[in-house]
């Protein structure tokens, strides 16, 4: 048994939800998880035996708080098996799906001083109606030019929960 740490970067959601479904698979292996907020887990470090990070893309970044957490922590993190994923539109794409083809882990390659053993890329959720309205309007925008939905009330979860179940159990390898 392994006490795994996920650690997850949100602003709507949906990367939390795969941290959860990450934890109940890795639990049904009998592995003792926590699931927190980024934030959070500088504290939750020296409890783990694992740690798996995952964090959304917004206008084509990550959040400045994940670098700021991995320049922070990254020695710990190195000494750690460790995983991280990547949630985005992008990856809905069959070609832009894997972490050599999906041009967010490119650039979490180049950025990040911390290599994890173990990357992931998940297509995340569109939701229209939870977006504010420039949000809403950029989001259509992009769908249109990327031919995917443009009706103002699409609500579309892309995520592949059987892939998220596969990366579970390779992390459980780590
Ligand atoms: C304002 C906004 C900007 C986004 N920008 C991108 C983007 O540049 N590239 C992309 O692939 N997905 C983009 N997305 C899609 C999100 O990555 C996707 O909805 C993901 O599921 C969000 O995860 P979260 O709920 O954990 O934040 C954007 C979504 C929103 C609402």
């Amino acid at each position: 048994m392994k006490r795994v740490l996920i650690l997850y970067s949100t602003v709507d959601g949906q990367t939390r939800h795969i941290a959860e479904r990450l934890q109940a698979r890795l639990e049904a292996q009998e592995h003792q998880v926590t699931v927190a907020d980024l934030a959070r887990g500088g504290a939750l470090l020296a409890e783990a035996d694992a740690v798996i990070i995952g964090a959304s893309i917004r206008y084509g970044k990550f959040r400045p708080a994940l670098f700021d957490f991995i320049r922070r922590h990254q020695g710990h993190l190195e000494r750690l098996p460790s995983a991280f994923f990547s949630v985005n539109l992008v990856a809905r794409k069959a070609n832009k799906n894997t972490p050599d083809t999906n041009p967010y882990m490119t650039k979490f390659a180049k950025l990040s001083p911390w290599q994890p053993n173990l990357l992931g890329v998940f297509a995340g959720k569109l939701d229209y109606p939870a977006y504010g309205f420039w949000d809403k309007q950029v989001i259509r925008f992009i769908m249109w030019i990327t031919k995917g939905p443009t009706a103002p009330d699409a609500v579309v979860e892309y995520t592949d929960w059987g892939q998220v179940e596969l990366f579970a159990d390779r992390c459980a390898d780590l």
